[in-house]
């Protein structure tokens, strides 16, 4: 069975990059292949993890694309271009749009840091996340994979996990609770799921 070609889209640090690259090389991923790595954020630390790892990895900006309609057109060509499957935003912070979501239905996932419906949609990325958590005075919060579709943060869920929240939380270290409880067991295990549907799928249709 061929493996699904995953893309992996980031902006940052890209620690749940690195959750997919450990969960890969332990055996975990056995229906994908991380094929790319795409970063919307030029130098984005995400993108030394990639080339450590052997991942193709490459940038592109709105900027230099010229606005969203020309990121989006450069992205769906390398993604064609290189035969990719499936998508996974891992802490990519910018939103697509429902034009580019509907060329992808249910092949792209999202991590989102919280249990959604709380806590998401337009402007609730990162620590700000945490921050209105923390603020509400939340007791529990944790992370949400689902499906990417023209709504922020509102398509199909396919994972949840809850995490305490603690007293003396920061914002800083309530992410850091929510990632190591929650995203980086999360996303591999829903890139996995994805991928091995779109293998069954692919499959059957052969
Ligand atoms: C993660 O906490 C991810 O859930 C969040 O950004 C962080 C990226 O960290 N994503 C969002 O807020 C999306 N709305 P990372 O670069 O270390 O994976």
């Amino acid at each position: 069975m061929e493996p699904i070609r995953i893309a992996v889209l980031v902006s940052g640090g890209g620690t749940n990059l690195q959750a997919l690259i450990d969960a890969a090389s332990r055996g975990e991923l056995p229906h994908g292949r991380l094929s790319l790595v795409v970063s919307n954020v030029k130098g984005a630390y995400a993108l030394a993890r990639a080339e450590k790892a052997g991942i193709p990895a490459l940038t592109l900006t709105k900027k230099a694309c010229g606005g969203q309609a020309g990121f989006e057109k450069a992205l769906q060509a390398e993604l064609e271009s290189r035969g990719i499957d499936m998508l996974v935003l891992a802490g990519f912070l910018s939103i697509l749009s429902g034009d580019f979501a509907a060329r992808w239905p249910r092949r792209i996932i999202n991590i989102h840091p919280a249990l959604i419906p709380s806590f998401c949609g337009k402007g609730f990325y990162g620590l700000k996340v945490h921050e209105e958590a923390l603020k509400y005075g939340v007791k529990v919060t944790g992370a949400t994979v689902h499906y990417v579709n023209e709504i922020p943060d509102g398509g199909e869920i396919l994972l949840q996990k809850a995490v305490d929240v603690l007293p003396e939380d920061t914002p800083e270290t309530l992410q850091r609770r929510v990632m190591e409880q929650a995203e980086w067991v999360l996303l591999p295990r829903a890139a996995e799921l994805v991928a091995a549907r779109l293998a069954n799928e692919k499959e059957s249709a052969t």
